[in-house]
């Protein structure tokens, strides 16, 4: 899950690259790389570890040309070390290559390519295109790059320069995201369009098994095979400050805060006079009536998000729901039938397992819903109906802001769906609506009393072990707040439904054991508190989450934080603020690199 960038054009290309891979470095950061062409060279400058290694050595010995290519590095072949950072380049330096992907049958190209007499200088799959691009190099360097794709098997999204060639730049995709900066004079790539939004709000989308020649004043793409193809342009509606932090200390403390503005854009024009309308996805009512049956599939926190659906769904709409890990999902045998939809939820819309888990049912004729954050990505793509969340670019590699819209189109999507299928009424689900929009404000209440969290936060760095607790809709948030905690502090903790508790898992309870654990007003409110008091007897320091006032929360917590009243079916949407809060400040506390957790990357674009 690499970031590449590439530029052309008459600016001093370095601070180009350089800010584009900052804004990518949250998708890989064991070490980057920039090839320019200068001075009738290929110039390149590589560095394991963080961008700024990279940018102190180009410090000591500069570079400067108007054309070049860059990369911020996941590995996945070859560790991170200065041979292994891209970009890669053919025997004699004519041709560099950047790549986000994976060359499956790496080896065996590259036996038969030594064979030919071709060294090859790293351990990485990658180097291999750039071997093959000399092989059919016959000055014309698009057919060279279209020749040697066609050899490879896997994803990839490439950038390629060539010193013969020194006024073009070739980009191509399969599998792997890449997108198109449309400048005046001057054009961009990049894995994600943060990388040229400081530069050009002009894109144009790449789509799979396409190849790109780029010059200063014309972006024209083809087919694999050479055949040109029209593709439009689009205007980003982003703006490069959303890619910054704002004064935060972190991305992820101020998405934490962005979340009362990303759940009132999401639903901005979907909630009309009492109803939902959704009549943008194209879902519409005769379909939806159609649908007997869902699975939802995702990754990670996504998940989480399918399983909010789920329990929505179920509950709302009476539609039977199974949320679906997509990396287990794509090689089941999932028995699908013609009334079944599936629900495939990515704010990326670019993650490897789910993007497969969808081309597996489409393969079956079965309708494809996605909810993704990303407009026009690779999921949106392969789906029949598309409802985008509004959360704005999320730079942090821990999501918050995005897991908060997901849940937020599934409320939506269940109120549509109830509507349709008339398991509510127009005033029980005017009556939710209203819920529904206090909830907003509701997350401004919590975010603006963090020190509260931070307070308890204070004591938590030094445990290394947590449980969290949830029943119903706050299981999944039980499995987020883990999750959450995991991911950015390395601290272990598991998520689990509270009711599992005594099948297993309160063998790990004692006083190093903190355990934190969400209330709600719903009917099984005294379940839970009773489980708290089986974790108590054993010891264990407990932090609630809770919506119940009434009752005395000292008897069951040590700490706890009151979140504001609502209607029980939307304490998932309050209850995760103060889980994520807990989570950052607690990583913070222990000087972890809250926005690039190591080992992570946002986007998981191979398997
Ligand atoms: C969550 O904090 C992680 N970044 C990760 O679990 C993520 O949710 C997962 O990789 C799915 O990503 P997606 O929503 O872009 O598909």
């Amino acid at each position: 899950m690499c970031g590449i960038t590439g530029y052309i054009g008459n600016k001093e290309i370095v601070p180009i690259l350089i800010e584009g891979l900052k804004r990518l470095e949250y998708r890989g950061y064991d070490s980057a790389g920039i090839a320019v062409l200068s001075d009738g060279e290929i110039k390149e400058t590589k560095s394991v570890g963080k961008l700024i290694n990279l940018q102190d050595l180009l410090e000591i010995h500069p570079l400067s040309g108007h054309i070049g290519i860059g990369h911020t590095r996941w590995a996945t072949h070859g560790k991170p070390s200065d041979e292994n950072a891209h970009p890669h380049t053919d025997c004699r330096q004519r041709i560099a290559v950047v790549h986000n992907g994976i060359i499956e049958n790496y080896l065996e190209l590259k036996h038969e390519l030594e064979k030919e007499g071709h060294t090859f200088r790293s351990e990485t799959d990658t180097e291999i295109l750039a071997h093959l691009i000399e092989k059919y190099y016959q000055g014309d360097l698009l057919a060279a790059v279209r020749s040697a794709l066609k050899q490879v098997t896997g994803s990839y999204a490439i950038g390629v320069i060539c010193l013969d060639e020194p006024d073009v730049l070739i980009a191509a995709r399969k599998d792997s995201p890449l997108v198109i900066g449309v400048g005046k004079g001057e054009n961009y790539i990049a894995s994600d369009i943060p990388a040229f939004l400081p530069y050009t709000k002009e894109a144009m989308v790449m789509k799979d098994n396409e190849v790109c020649r780029i010059t200063k004043d014309a972006v024209r793409i083809f087919d694999l095979d050479g055949n040109p193809l029209k593709r439009l342009s689009f205007q980003v509606l982003w703006d490069a400050q959303m890619a910054e932090k704002g004064g935060y200390k972190h991305f992820m403390l101020k998405e934490i805060f962005e979340q009362p503005k990303v759940i009132l854009d999401t639903l901005t024009g979907r909630l009309k006079d009492d109803q939902i309308d959704l009549s943008e996805t194209k879902f519409t009512p005769q379909l939806a009536k159609e649908i007997k049956r869902i699975h939802l599939v995702a990754c990670g926190t996504a998940y989480h998000a399918a399983l909010i659906g789920k329990y929505l769904l179920e509950e709302l709409a009476g539609i039977p729901a199974e949320a679906e890990l997509a990396s287990e999902f794509r090689y089941r045998n999932v028995i699908l039938d013609k009334n079944t939809l599936v629900i495939a939820v990515s704010q990326s819309g670019e993650t490897a397992d789910t993007l497969a888990a969808v081309k597996k049912v489409r393969k079956e004729n079965i309708p494809v819903f996605s909810i993704t954050n990303v407009l026009d990505c690779s999921l949106s793509r392969e789906s029949d109906f598309v409802l985008y969340t509004r959360a704005g670019i999320e730079i942090g590699v821990a999501a918050t802001k995005t897991f908060t819209a997901q849940m937020t189109a599934f409320y939506l999507l269940a109120l549509y769906l109830a509507g349709i299928k008339k398991t509510l009424d127009a005033k029980e689900i005017a009556g939710l609506i209203e819920h529904f929009s206090q909830i907003p404000q509701k997350v401004s209440q919590i975010t603006d009393s963090h020190e509260k969290i931070k307070e308890i936060s204070r004591e938590f760095n030094r445990y290394s072990d947590f449980l969290y607790l949830g029943r119903h809709l706050l299981y999944p948030i039980a499995l987020e707040g883990a999750l959450k905690l995991k991911e950015i502090s390395y601290i272990h903790a598991e998520g689990y439904a509270a009711g599992e508790m005594k099948h297993g898992p309160i063998a790990l309870i004692d006083e190093n054991c903190p355990v934190v654990a969400m209330v709600n007003q719903g009917q099984l409110c005294e379940k839970i508190l009773s489980n708290i008091k089986e974790v108590k007897a054993r010891d264990a320091v407990t932090i609630g989450i809770v919506t119940y006032p009434g009752k005395d929360m000292e008897e069951f917590f040590d700490h706890y934080y009151l979140i504001p009243e609502t209607h029980y079916l939307f304490s998932p949407l309050l209850s995760i603020i103060p889980l994520q809060l807990l989570a950052y400040y607690i990583s913070d506390k222990k000087g972890c690199d809250v926005d690039q957790p190591r080992n992570l990357a946002k986007s998981v674009t191979v398997e």
